[in-house]
């Protein structure tokens, strides 16, 4: 891909607008089966749907279908803009083929056009991949995207930008915008996305935090490359030659040198679940003195681990299968590691504590906004809640559950509908707490009147519910 000037930029757009190459512009041409099947790799129905031979049935073709398309017709599709010169496409015997993926990408009412190499294993079809080869908008850059803080910042920094998404959703909210990759295939498409839309990005080279030493972000981002492999794994993409969950471990351990004070850093990652060690206290050795919150969205054992990066790379039925399938076992034994743990991580770089969970329930996306949220309640909240009037969120609901005829429900739950859609059991007090939180009475005026009625000393009615009190305010269930 070579550098996309003023004029590229112009010719591109204009084509892209012209034929409504747009996510509802393919979503409405492609209709709702084809567009599924494309989701899950399978280009047949999209062909039938794209046989007019108008514009954005060419780009159509060749970008996400993989397919060759006359020359003439991209010709026309793309007036006065030189494809083969730019590196985005080959021609030969009057066809046409695409050499990257060249696609819309919105959310909500932004829109964009992101330039990554071609989507492997369409219709089946596995190649070998390039080592260099750099990742299209995955499954887990939405997770990121999702989990970002909803921040203005002066600075971020993304780490291992690949095509340059992350850096993309970033830009209306953020005013100088570096990112930093060591491949250098991928250092060029991050800068012609970039170009694309109109996007101001520091492109630099380098790993980890060594282009950016002495400087320091309000926001860092990264899904970086965390997949734990023997050495000598060769995708950059998604390896790199750190020792286990090393890699993570860096980005975590040395992300407060470069964040402001109360500056954010988030990340994607994997650690390793080390034989009579708990994870959490593994990953509180990294975040040391600052607020953090880990979250492991799911654990697969070794085997599980290593069959499913085994076939990210198209290696299931290849005749090196079963020995690479033994030699990563072998490796995550020798560290003793028996599972890996896939989640994210948020620091906040002020003063305070790790809090570490397994939740692999169905959350609200995006996320992002009730991580915010959630550390704004847990360094925010007062040492003293009984002067709080608190209100119950509007995305509460009550479930009792208990014998038919029962005169009271054996277990009662709140579940938030939002945010981490968090259950607590609670009891009856607590309960009748939840449900006299209208704003009118304050915090301790209520645990009074509690106490009062099931006839217990207010003082250890304050000391046992108060605590619960602030779980619930802290998890979204309680406004003040
Ligand atoms: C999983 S991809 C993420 C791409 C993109 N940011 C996204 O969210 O989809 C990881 C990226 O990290 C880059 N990378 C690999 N080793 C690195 C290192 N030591 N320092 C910085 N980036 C690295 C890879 O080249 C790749 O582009």
């Amino acid at each position: 891909m070579h550098e996309l000037t003023g004029s590229a930029v112009d010719g591109l757009r204009a084509a892209f607008a012209g034929a409504g190459y747009t996510v509802d512009g393919v979503a409405e041409r492609l209709g709702a089966q084809a567009n599924a099947a494309l989701a899950r790799n399978e280009t047949a129905p999209a062909v039938r749907r794209t046989s007019s031979g108008d514009a954005l049935d060419t780009m159509v073709r060749l970008f996400l279908l993989q397919r060759p398309v006359p020359e003439t017709l991209v010709d026309k599709a793309f007036p006065g803009v030189d494809l083969v010169a730019l590196g985005i496409v080959e021609r030969s015997g009057g066809e046409v083929k695409a050499l990257l993926d060249l696609r819309p990408f919105a959310d909500g009412e932004r829109e964009w056009w992101v330039i990554a190499d071609l989507t492997p294993g369409l219709d089946g079809v596995r190649e070998p991949m390039r080592p260099d080869y750099v990742l299209g908008i995955s499954s887990a850059s939405l997770s990121l995207i999702q989990l970002t803080v909803p921040i203005a910042a002066e600075r971020s920094l993304d780490i291992g930008t690949g095509c340059g998404i992350q850096s993309l959703l970033l830009a209306d909210r953020v005013k100088h915008l570096t990112a930093t990759d060591v491949n250098p295939r991928a250092l060029r498409l991050a800068r012609a996305t970039a170009a694309l839309n109109h996007v101001d990005l520091d492109v630099r080279d380098g790993s980890l935090y060594e282009p950016v030493k002495g400087e320091r972000f309000e926001l860092i981002v990264s899904n970086p490359p965390y997949v734990i492999s023997p050495p000598g794994g060769e995708l950059t993409y998604r390896e790199t030659g750190f020792v286990g969950d090393g890699v993570v471990e860096q980005l975590v351990r040395r992300a407060p040198e470069h964040l402001t004070d109360g500056g954010w850093c988030q990340l994607l990652a994997n650690w390793t679940c080390v034989r009579g060690e708990d994870w959490q206290d593994r990953v509180a050795t990294w975040t040391t003195d600052r607020a953090a919150w880990a979250v492991q969205r799911e654990q697969l054992d070794t085997s599980e681990y290593v069959e499913l990066w085994l076939r990210d790379a198209g290696l299931h039925g290849s005749p090196e299968y079963t020995s690479r399938y033994d030699e990563w076992m072998r490796y995550l034994d020798q560290h003793d590691v028996e599972a890996i743990g896939m989640g994210w991580i948020t620091l906040h770089n002020v003063p305070g504590t790790l809090d570490a969970e397994a939740w692999p329930y169905e959350i609200e996306r995006p996320i992002g906004p009730h991580v915010l949220h959630r550390f704004e309640r847990r360094e925010g909240l007062p040492k003293d809640l009984t002067g709080l009037h608190l209100r119950v969120a509007d995305d509460v609901i009550q479930e009792t559950t208990g014998r038919p005829g029962a005169e009271d429900p054996a277990t009662i739950v709140l579940r938030r509908q939002r945010g981490m859609r968090r259950a607590e059991q609670v009891d009856t007090v607590l309960a009748g707490f939840v449900g006299a939180c209208d704003g009118d009475l304050s915090t301790g005026q209520i645990l009074a009147a509690l106490a009062d009625l099931t006839d217990r000393p207010v003082v250890d009615v304050l000391s046992d519910y108060l605590p619960q009190v602030r779980n619930l305010v802290v998890e979204g269930f309680l406004d003040y």
